[in-house]
């Protein structure tokens, strides 16, 4: 898809040269200044009541009178907000892809004004209307014949939207990484697969990659990782990248993501219905992946650091037993109650790799639990943070990007549960808090640097019919490493 931005007024639109022109309309009236045919075609198109100024209704005409374009969509985005106006791209671009348009032109009326994160968002849900997964269904629709898009706006406004449109065209890039690696099934997307793609993405942005095999995974005393690993045929990897914007002195922001690229909860073995899901749960991998891709084309003036710890959690002979105990990099001895707790078993050891960094930040990205998605759903991911500042700009980064989350508690109680006999700490406590329960096992892992944790397990991907890879959280993501240049 091409993003492009061309100047034009309001009233000016019927002269635009564009297969399609859709206009987005804020608010519950024929806005003023609008173009006279255009105008006359919104009015006119009310008053047949196959058109409503109300959010999500959208209406495609055809050769209108006086006006250039083909094709002439309205989107209504209702009260105006930048939500309300990504919604209504979402279903006007949604409207045209199935048609001929190869070029559509966009404007806004009825809203205050552009901002860059309207321009971010707009390109953001144009990318989202148009994604199909393909790779390994030949038989897949033909992708949209739409694939250039022109923002129209004021000459005044031309900054603002070069920016929105960098910073959109950026996250869409990475989102599409993220997706794309999540959705592809689990005998394609494996350890291996995830560190070929990262050295191409090394390759192709002039980033400094690193991946460590099994041998090396030993030599660095990760026998918490290796436990999770050591039941399945597949070669673990664990991978580090590294984007250097910033002088060497510069503390980098590191992220962490959790790459099971298959969870069948190894010996304490999952139910049959839905384990095919489970491909999603190197989610946290694929978005740090996708936000590397991200900052890599903005190239803010900062050190980034992308560590995955990939691994299959299966079942068999050699599979770590409920009640093993294994030591972690950091010298805490772990019982193993539950082989389908995996997730902090890998995290933990790349928690503590991380120090090696002399980190600004860390922040992990996992889908870590189910109990996460009963406690917030699908609509916003899980933030734990070890200080209140943190928090904040893990906040603001997910509602600025449209990504949002939701902060938890770390309350020194709710590791009650951790304790063990036989180990220093036991990798589950009870069903309750469990999301809580794990946040806190990770944090004894990271004590020496300013912690964040996401559990995405309900934001990374849909279930039922629109089952998919979301891409999340790598708008939030973004906006939080963008937010920590100096
Ligand atoms: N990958 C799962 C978490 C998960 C489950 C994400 C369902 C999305 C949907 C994780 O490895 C897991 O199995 N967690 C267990 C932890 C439990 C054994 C303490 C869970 O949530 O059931
Ligand atoms: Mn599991
Ligand atoms: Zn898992």
């Amino acid at each position: 898809m091409d993003f492009r931005t061309q100047s034009a007024s309001l009233d000016a639109l019927a002269g635009v040269n564009a297969d399609a022109l859709i206009l987005l309309v804020g608010g519950d009236t024929v806005p003023a200044g609008l173009d006279a045919s255009v105008a006359a075609a919104l009015k006119d198109a009310i008053k047949l009541g196959d058109f409503e100024l109300k959010a999500g209704k959208t209406l495609v005409l055809q050769r209108v009178a006086g006006v250039k374009a083909p094709r002439l969509v309205l989107a209504a985005i209702g009260k105006p907000s930048v939500k309300a106006a990504r919604a209504a791209v979402l279903a006007a671009v949604t409207a045209l892809k199935s048609r001929g348009a190869a070029h559509a032109a966009v404007a806004f009326a009825g809203i205050e004004g552009l901002s860059e994160s309207l321009v971010e968002q707009t390109v953001l849900a144009a990318a989202e209307a148009l994604y199909l997964y393909r790779n390994t269904k030949p038989s897949a629709a033909k992708p949209a014949a739409l694939d250039k898009l022109t923002l129209l706006a004021d000459k005044a406004d031309a900054k603002t939207v070069k920016t929105g449109l960098a910073r959109g065209e950026a996250i869409a890039a990475g989102i599409a990484v993220a997706r794309e690696a999540a959705n592809l099934p689990p005998n394609y997307a494996t350890p291996t697969y995830l560190a070929e793609q990262t050295k191409a993405l090394g390759r192709s942005h002039g980033i400094k990659v690193e991946v460590l095999d099994q041998k090396a995974v030993e030599k660095l005393g990760m026998g918490s990782f290796l436990s999770v690993a050591k039941g399945s045929d597949e070669p673990l990897r664990f991978i580090v990248a590294r984007y250097e914007g910033a002088a060497k002195t510069v503390a980098p922001v590191v992220l962490v993501g959790k790459g099971i690229t298959f969870d069948s909860g190894g010996i304490s073995l999952k139910p049959g219905a839905g384990m095919d899901e489970m491909k999603f749960d190197m989610g946290g991998a694929a978005s740090v992946l996708g936000t590397l891709r991200a900052v890599a084309e903005l190239k803010p003036k900062l050190n980034l650091v992308v560590i995955i710890a990939a691994c299959e959690n299966m079942p068999s002979a050699r599979a770590v037993k409920p009640g093993d105990v294994v030591t972690s990099m950091s010298g805490q001895t772990i019982e193993i109650l539950n082989t389908d707790a995996e997730g902090r078993l890998i995290l933990c050891d790349a928690l503590t790799y991380a120090e090696r960094f002399k980190p600004a930040v860390v922040v992990d990205v996992a889908t870590l639990t189910g109990a996460c998605v009963i406690a917030l759903g699908g609509v916003r991911s899980g933030m734990y943070a070890s200080d209140d500042e943190l928090a904040a700009s893990l906040s603001a980064a997910g509602e600025a990007a449209l990504d949002p989350c939701w902060r938890m508690p770390l309350d020194d109680e709710y590791e009650e549960g951790l304790k063990s006999n036989f180990a220093d700490v036991a990798n589950v406590a009870g069903r309750e808090g469990g999301s809580i329960t794990a946040a806190k096992f990770l944090q004894r892992f990271a004590s020496k640097y300013r912690w964040g944790h996401l559990d995405i397990a309900g934001t990374a991907w849909k279930g039922g019919g629109a089952k998919g890879s979301t891409g999340r959280p790598v708008g939030l993501l973004t906006h939080f490493v963008l937010s920590q240049a100096r």
